[in-house]
């Protein structure tokens, strides 16, 4: 499963990718209002740091602007993926701009049959919202559950983004269920590291280590 972080804050999209965790970037109005940057400056500015999919959000609602705004954003460097809502008229940008060579990531998924009709436009990525799904009191993970299925009974080749990814849980059960992708913010993919038997073993090996009275270097 590709890694993508889920921010516009070049400095924690940074740290992780020191990691070697980061294959990609989402972004969306909301993180950059959260960044307090210009969006291009910004979108460039992870573009240059990351090599995988970047996606970045139009923010029209009519077709015609959506591919207008998606083609300025895919020009600010060649891995940008427009991302463009789950709305007739951002299905119909999507099938415009996937002609047109671009990436497009489709967002604010929340069934099968808003996946089915982005894969047969001929999205790159597909975002179910898993969180605020769960958030509503229904089970978003069912919903990435069905996707797969339905993508591999057709062999669609657009991607499984799972997104709105707010626990490790949630990221475990895209990995089992086979989501290609998941997006989470930077604290979550943190969080993954974290067991307490890891620190309650390291705390007994320094221990011991002491009472031996040596040192590496
Ligand atoms: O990329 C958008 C998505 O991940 C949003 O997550 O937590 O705001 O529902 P959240």
């Amino acid at each position: 499963m590709e890694f993508f972080v889920d921010t516009a804050d070049i400095n924690e999209i940074r740290e992780l990718n020191e990691l070697g965790v980061v294959d990609g970037v989402t972004t969306n109005p909301s993180l950059i209002l959260k960044s307090g940057r210009a969006i291009l400056d910004v979108t460039k500015e992870i573009c240059d740091l990351i090599d995988g999919p970047v996606s970045a959000e139009v923010v029209a609602t009519q077709a015609d602007a959506m591919i207008a705004e998606g083609r300025k954003l895919a020009q600010v460097a060649s891995n940008i993926a427009v991302k463009l809502p789950l709305t007739w008229d951002g299905l119909k940008a999507c099938k415009t701009l996937t002609h047109e060579g671009k990436m497009v990531n489709v967002t604010l998924c929340f069934s099968a049959n808003q996946a089915l009709l982005a894969a047969k436009a001929g999205a790159t990525f597909i975002s179910p919202f898993v969180g605020r799904l769960d958030d509503i009191n229904l089970d978003g993970m069912d919903l990435i559950a069905d996707i797969r299925t339905i993508y591999d009974n057709y062999t669609f080749g657009t991607k499984i983004l799972s997104a709105s990814m707010r626990s490790v849980n949630h990221i475990f059960e895209s990995a089992l269920i086979g989501a290609d992708v998941m997006t989470a913010p930077p604290d979550v993919i943190k969080k993954l590291t974290r067991h307490p038997l890891t620190d309650k073993g390291l705390d007994q090996f320094m221990a011991d280590w002491k009472k031996t009275g040596q040192e590496i270097l």
